[in-house]
């Protein structure tokens, strides 16, 4: 299977690409931000939890999208030759959850992409698109917390892949066909590294 992480900080371009890689490998796609977003218009229970932490530029619990994670896991991937996980994990107790799950289900996680994108083209990025999608963490000083907890607690999920070897930096600045040439490109080499090592990906 392929197991693919996407991660950069926020308004790097995950969801973007994320749609690209699904139809071209495809993949499962899940990210947990979406889901979020879905139960705070149906104005579930989790929603309305979740709505306080992502207005104010907070992660929700780790326990809370671990929960997440593991229904939508179990839901299937059948007819996939894989999933795309786009924002998570967000912290080092979800990798190390995530990577337990993959191993209860006889997985791995085949690599993490890291989209590299400097602060001011992301706050940029995040603001023009604040103008339209109605998102209530698109706004100056959001963007700014989520940038900032991004450093806190989702970047040290980057030092927790290089440990074990998964971890590829990828420019996220260019035109969107540029960045997903350098994605596909980072996959293939991926795969086939792993195939000349004879490990299933
Ligand atoms: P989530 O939905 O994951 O948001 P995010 O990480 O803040 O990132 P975005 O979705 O804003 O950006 P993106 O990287 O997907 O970029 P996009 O392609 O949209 O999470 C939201 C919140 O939910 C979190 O803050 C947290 O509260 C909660 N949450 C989610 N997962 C969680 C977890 N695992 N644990 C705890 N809490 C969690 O692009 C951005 C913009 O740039 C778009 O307008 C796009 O059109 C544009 N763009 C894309 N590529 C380019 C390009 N190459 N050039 C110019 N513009 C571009
Ligand atoms: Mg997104």
């Amino acid at each position: 299977m392929l197991n693919i992480i996407i991660c950069g900080a926020p308004g790097s371009g995950k969801g973007t690409q994320s749609k690209m890689i699904v139809n071209k490998y495809n993949l499962k796609h899940l990210s947990t931000g979406h889901i979020l977003r879905q139960e705070i218009s149906k104005q579930t229970e989790l929603g309305k939890i979740a709505h306080s932490y992502i207005s104010h530029g907070n992660l929700v619990p780790d326990d809370m999208i671990i929960e997440i994670l593991v229904n939508t896991i179990k839901d299937g991937t059948v007819g996939f030759n894989g999933i795309i996980l786009d924002g998570f994990p967000r912290t080092v107790v979800q990798a190390e959850a995530l990577e337990k799950i993959m191993e209860s289900r006889n997985e791995t996680t085949t690599v993490l992409l890291d989209l590299r994108v400097e602060k001011e083209e992301l706050i940029s990025r995040l603001m023009k698109r604040g103008e339209t999608s109605g998102r209530s963490d698109d706004n100056l000083e959001t963007i700014k917390k989520r940038l900032d907890i991004y450093e806190e607690k989702t970047a040290p999920v980057n030092d927790f892949y290089k440990k074990i070897n998964k971890y590829t930096p990828v420019d996220g600045t260019g035109t969107v066909e540029e960045i997903f040439a350098r994605l596909s490109a980072a996959i293939d080499a991926r795969v086939s590294q792993l195939n000349t090592q004879n490990i299933p990906a």
